[in-house]
């Protein structure tokens, strides 16, 4: 016969003891266990947007002294009026012009913002025809070729700053350098949409030209 041994023997039991516990206890994995210091965990101090009775206002978070400008911000000093949106065109400088070896990065950078930001009403390539608009909501005008062509670089970053009409406030969401990337992508839809319309009317006039000079040089391949 085979000697279990008194050792053996306690371990056998305090293993059918573990079983029967396990079994017994049924633990639940969708909830935390039994909580050993509970504060380690669950943090006393207040939450950014949770009501507090001890500061004023009964907020957690408190509105900046005013006057106060974060460091390296840029201050704007506009109205949120059209006089001012063409006050800005003239005094506010595109700071990554076309000439800059940073355009194209900028360019870049500002198709994502673009794509993020404003294709939900102007459309992927800025032809006002994004999805929002498909709903129903009034449609911005085209990117393409409306004023926003002719209008200076600063007037374009006054809009987003302050907004215009319909179109809210970006300064929120955008930073100023962001504002000026996504100002040299419109450009750049713009640039493009220039060249695709002069191709065309060359393309036309070509044509035109070929039909009332030489008529009978038509049939021939
Ligand atoms: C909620 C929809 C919406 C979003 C998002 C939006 N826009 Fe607009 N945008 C408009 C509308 C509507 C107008 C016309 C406002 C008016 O003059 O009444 C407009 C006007 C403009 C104009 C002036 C065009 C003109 O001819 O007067 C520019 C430039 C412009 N938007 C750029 C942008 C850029 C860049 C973004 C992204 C950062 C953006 N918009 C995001 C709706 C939007």
């Amino acid at each position: 016969m085979v000697n279990i041994g008194r050792r053996n023997l306690v371990l056998a039991i305090l293993l059918l003891l573990v079983i029967v516990l396990a079994i017994w206890w049924q633990p639940d994995y969708e909830h935390p266990n039994v909580e050993f210091l509970p504060a380690m965990r669950r943090s006393p101090s207040f939450k950014a947007y949770e009501a507090n009775p001890v500061l004023p206002g009964g907020t957690s978070m408190q509105p900046p002294i005013p006057g106060t400008i974060a460091r390296g911000a840029i201050v704007l000093h506009y109205r949120a009026t059209p006089e001012d949106a063409l006050r800005a065109g003239e005094e506010l400088k595109n700071p990554i012009p076309e000439q800059d070896k940073q355009h194209s990065a900028s360019v870049a950078r500002g198709r994502r913002v673009f794509q993020t930001y404003c294709s939900p009403c102007h459309g992927g390539g800025g032809a006002a025809d994004g999805i929002v608009v498909q709903r129903g909501y009034p449609p911005p005008p085209s990117l393409l070729n409306g004023k926003s062509v002719q209008m200076k670089d600063g007037q374009l970053f006054h809009i987003l700053s302050y907004g215009q009409g319909n179109m809210a406030p970006f300064s929120g969401q955008l930073l100023p350098e962001q504002r000026w990337d996504v100002i040299n992508f419109v450009r750049s839809l713009q640039k493009a949409e220039a060249e695709r319309v002069k191709a065309e009317a060359e393309v036309k006039q070509d044509s035109e030209t070929q039909r009332n000079t030489s008529p009978d040089k038509k049939a021939k391949p």
